[in-house]
């Protein structure tokens, strides 16, 4: 009979993608931290890369809950989307718009991991891992309110300077 690919597998697989995902990020978030010109992007972009270490942690926690240890699989996708938020950093280093450029490229990277959280969230419960359901949607919670804190730095400041320049 022919190997099967169940869901079990496929969340490992798609675990080992957002681990990858995770540790290409905290880099991304160090270096768009310092690029940023506003001190409350700058600020939340630190904040969030303190998050991002325990995200890291709580996925080798899920690793242990499925008896794997923790390895990354390379995630075209991640590394597309920082890619594209450093090409905003050379191509609007000293600009007005810098800071909306990053903010955008920073809620790429959010919309992305909620992406994955939500259905590996899902699949957990699906295949009755308990423990890893909470993990995973701490993290998720986190990747949220980031996405959400962002949106308020948007609207309350960084838009407008992008604008009266
Ligand atoms: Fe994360
Ligand atoms: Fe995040």
């Amino acid at each position: 009979m022919a190997h099967e690919k169940t869901l079990s597998e496929l969340f490992h697989d798609t675990l080992k993608d957002i681990y990858f995902a995770e540790k290409k990020i905290l880099g991304a978030l160090s270096k768009m931290a310092k690029a940023a010109q506003s001190e409350e992007l700058r600020a939340a972009f630190e904040h969030h890369e303190q998050e991002t270490e325990e995200h890291v942690t709580r996925l080798e926690q899920v690793f242990g809950e499925i008896d794997q240890s923790p390895r990354g699989k390379t995630c075209e996708a991640i590394l597309g989307i920082i890619e594209e938020g450093q090409e905003i950093m050379k191509e609007y280093k000293g600009k007005p718009a810098l800071d909306a450029g990053l903010l955008a490229a920073a809620q790429a990277v959010e919309h992305y991991e909620m992406s994955r959280y939500g259905t590996l969230k899902t699949w957990a419960a699906e295949l009755g891992l308990d423990e890893a359901v909470k993990l995973l949607d701490a993290t998720l919670a986190e990747e949220k309110k980031a996405d959400e804190t962002l949106t308020k730095i948007a609207q309350e400041s960084v838009n407008q300077h992008a604008e009266a320049a």
